[in-house]
């Protein structure tokens, strides 16, 4: 087991390039198994999801070589097998696309009910609907979940509550299908306009990505070809609020500034300043100046995201005045509060609201990641902190975020990981 040891009290200073969104990856490395021929997938995150999904498709005999840092080549072509392994799709959400690409290249598939970070329930009903609206059966009675479908026709499906997931296995599923799907109510993230636009790079027939209405037209077969993954829009929020909250002055390089804006919004609220250039933005809070508490609600995209509340509460802990936090999309993801108050942090969590009351600074102590993005705000609640902050469940960011530590270190963090020498109990 690792732990992170992080000294506060410094600037983070300099530039850091932002690595392949996570989520994107996620979502586009199972929709190679639609297609025949080469995929070459360009800007891949060297982060364990990756890496588990790349062994899940070698699993289903598909071709995957390691071509240099961040480029692999998949080859589908020989993948015979709907079942992939459920000790390594247990192990994390995005998995459950694999029902969705799966179903569109088989007409069948066995899938475990998907693992990923625990905010509460974390059910898959819309993703049954989209399924069972293009005309498959779906047998979720045991922790496998059994889907198969004579034919997938086309259909109208309608998402009742905002979903990636069910959004991505909905187009996953329909690619492949014959005739028209129109998918209303979808999610809008960044993320599903890359598997979009990955698709159609492939011969798939997509309209509406990024809105509320996608319209999938389904075409015979699609081929290979070559894709660069977008920027993580959720790993450039953390460097911006860490730059934030240490009083720095950070260039995030290799971004897209208009996947940021509800980050951006919400830092120059609080009186940072921002410079965007094309593909790069500059955050800094001018000497003297005093950040101004304020009140924020997660929502899909293009709202403030829920994977950068756990980072924004964080920050809002020493500053000045009140501020909420309001969970628009998850039921309970306010479980890392309990790990900021053994730091110092003044918050009170009624339901799906937080009220943040700020306090002159945090105090290191021995905290723990409770899941990927609250791993991500223990770091920078240990940058904000007085003296040394140790934080362990590390595993959890590995999943997510690649040369984490090592990227704040290039910035002027004081952080290094250690090897925790487990309690054998004897
Ligand atoms: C994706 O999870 C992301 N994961 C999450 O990021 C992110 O928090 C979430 O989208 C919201 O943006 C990946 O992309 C791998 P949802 P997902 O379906 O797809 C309800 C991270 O840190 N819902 O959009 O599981 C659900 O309960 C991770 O990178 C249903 O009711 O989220 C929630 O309230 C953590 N029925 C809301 O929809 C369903 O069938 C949004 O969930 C599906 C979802």
């Amino acid at each position: 087991m690792e732990k992170l040891v992080v000294k506060g009290g410094g600037r983070l200073n300099g530039e850091v390039e932002i690595s392949g969104a996570k989520n994107a990856a996620v979502a586009i490395i199972p929709a190679c198994l639609l297609t025949k021929g080469v995929c070459r997938l360009e800007n891949l995150p060297d982060i364990k999801d990756v890496k588990l999904f790349l062994t899940i498709l070698e699993n289903l005999h598909a071709k995957v070589c390691y071509i240099e840092k961040g480029v692999v080549e998949i080859d589908c072509t020989e993948v015979d097998c709907s079942e992939p392994p459920a000790d390594l799709t247990r192990k994390m959400r995005g998995s459950s696309y694999l029902m969705g690409a799966l179903l569109g290249r088989f007409r069948r598939c066995a899938v475990t009910s998907p693992g990923g970070c625990d905010f509460g329930t974390r059910p898959i009903d819309l993703h049954i609907k989209a399924f069972e609206a293009l005309g498959a059966e779906v047998d979720c009675s045991y922790d496998i979940i059994k889907i198969n479908a004579e034919n997938i026709t086309g259909s109208n499906i309608y998402f009742d509550v905002v979903s990636v997931g069910a959004t991505v296995n909905a187009i996953l599923a329909a690619v492949l299908a014959d005739g028209m799907t129109v998918i209303e109510n979808a999610a809008k993230e960044p993320h599903i306009v890359d598997l979009s636009n990955f698709l159609n790079a492939m011969g798939a027939n997509i309209r509406g990505a990024g809105t509320d209405t996608i319209k999938v037209k389904g075409v015979p077969e699609l081929h290979g070809g070559t894709y660069a993954i977008i920027p993580d829009q959720i790993e450039a929020g953390t460097f911006m609020i860490a730059a934030v909250a240490t009083k720095g002055d950070v260039t995030l390089k290799n971004i897209i500034p208009r996947h940021l804006e509800p980050i951006s919004a919400k830092m120059l609220e609080m009186g940072a300043r921002i410079e965007e250039c094309d593909d790069s933005l500059r955050i800094w809070v001018p000497e003297g100046t005093k950040l101004k508490s304020i009140n924020f609600t997660a929502l899909p995209y293009p709202g403030y995201p829920t994977d950068m509340q756990p980072q924004l509460v964080t920050l809002l802990t020493t500053t000045d005045g009140t501020s909420t936090a309001r969970e628009g999309v998850w039921d309970d993801r306010f479980r890392y509060v309990s790990e900021l108050r053994r730091m110092g942090a003044n918050i009170r969590v009624e339901g799906k609201l937080a009220i943040v009351n700020g306090v002159p600074n945090l105090m290191g102590t021995t905290v723990k990641a409770v899941d990927l993005r609250a791993g991500a705000a223990m770091i920078i609640a240990g940058l904000m902190a007085d003296g040394t902050t140790e934080i362990t469940g590390i595993h959890h960011i590995d999943r997510g975020y690649e040369n984490f530590e090592s990227k704040f270190v290039k910035l002027g963090a004081d952080i290094h990981r250690l090897q925790v020498i487990e309690d054998t109990g004897v």
